[in-house]
């Protein structure tokens, strides 16, 4: 029997991990436990400090369901999120920049027509996002579906209510020309949920817990490099310090305020209305 020391017990612990009959698994899991050994020993860990993690990764696990996500919460507001999705989507310059998923996008929202209202109502000013979705070399990319999904004016999404019919999401087409054009109500910058274990958290320190007023974009077309990302209010509070990392200057824009009239789908509007004009931008498949 070989004899566990505080010395030996790293290198036991990743030969034993680098077993994994997957390569990639071996070599993930030897790294995992050679950093958190290293970690353990540089803040030189406790037992009631270990025992405070072990309980808050299990309060963690408690709180998520289908709906709440509280892992990518805690990705996001680690950074890690965000530096998974740099290293994994080093686009060329000119493409749309890639950002954060977040926990609160839903599958299978509803197909709707160029320039309907994906806020069926709701209160908040409207707002025409419009433009085309091209290629780095300029062609227009035309039946890119466009999944769109954005919180209330309240900071909600649909995934934190109890409500039957979509809210405040949908997938928009670009017609063969690459033009497309969404129509929904003026975000606002919101606090992430701060009522489960990575609230806790935060709370402890001086940490800003607010993002900026953004619209969540997702575009999955064959043939070029899948891209989730966000568009953000110029101007908007909080971009300088949003909780999850997920700002890029290239992703902030204009949300021009118009006076009622024409709108970008060929309509009128009754009330002041916000234009936000922006050219998404797919990178090939490698
Ligand atoms: C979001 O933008 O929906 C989001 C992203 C990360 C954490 C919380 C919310
Ligand atoms: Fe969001």
């Amino acid at each position: 029997m070989q004899p566990v020391t505080e010395e030996n017990i790293t290198d036991l612990a990743a030969a034993r991990w680098g077993t994994a009959r997957d390569p990639r698994l071996a070599e993930i899991m030897q790294a995992l436990v050679r950093h958190l050994h290293d970690f353990a020993r540089e803040v030189r860990l406790t037992e009631p400090e270990w025992m405070a993690a072990i309980q808050w990764l299990a309060r963690t696990g408690q709180i998520s369901d289908e709906k709440r996500e509280e892992f990518i919460l805690a990705s996001d507001v680690l950074g890690l999120s965000m530096l998974v999705v740099q290293m994994n989507h080093r686009l060329e310059p000119g493409a749309t920049p890639a950002t954060v998923l977040g926990p609160f996008h839903i599958e299978g929202s509803p197909e709707l027509a160029y320039g309907a209202d994906m806020s069926q109502g709701l209160p908040g000013t409207p707002l025409y996002i419009s433009g085309t979705v091209r290629d780095i070399d300029g062609k227009a990319v035309g039946g890119a579906v466009l999944d769109v999904w954005q919180a209330d004016t309240d900071g909600a999404y649909e995934a934190q209510l109890d409500v039957d019919e979509a809210r405040l999401r949908a997938k928009y087409a670009s017609k063969s020309d690459g033009t497309y054009c969404v129509r929904t109500i003026g975000p606002l910058g919101y606090s992430i949920p701060m009522d489960g274990p990575v609230g806790d958290l935060i709370a402890r320190t001086d940490i800003s817990h607010f993002r900026p007023a953004h619209v969540h974009f997702l575009l999955n077309v064959p043939g070029y490099e899948p891209l989730i990302t966000h568009l953000f209010q110029k101007g908007a509070q909080y971009l300088d310090s949003d909780v999850v990392f997920g700002t890029k200057a290239e992703l902030v824009v204009e949300f021009e305020p118009r006076e009622p009239g024409p709108t970008p789908d060929g309509g009128t509007s009754e009330v002041p209305w916000l234009l936000a004009v922006y050219d998404f931008v797919l990178q090939p498949k490698a």
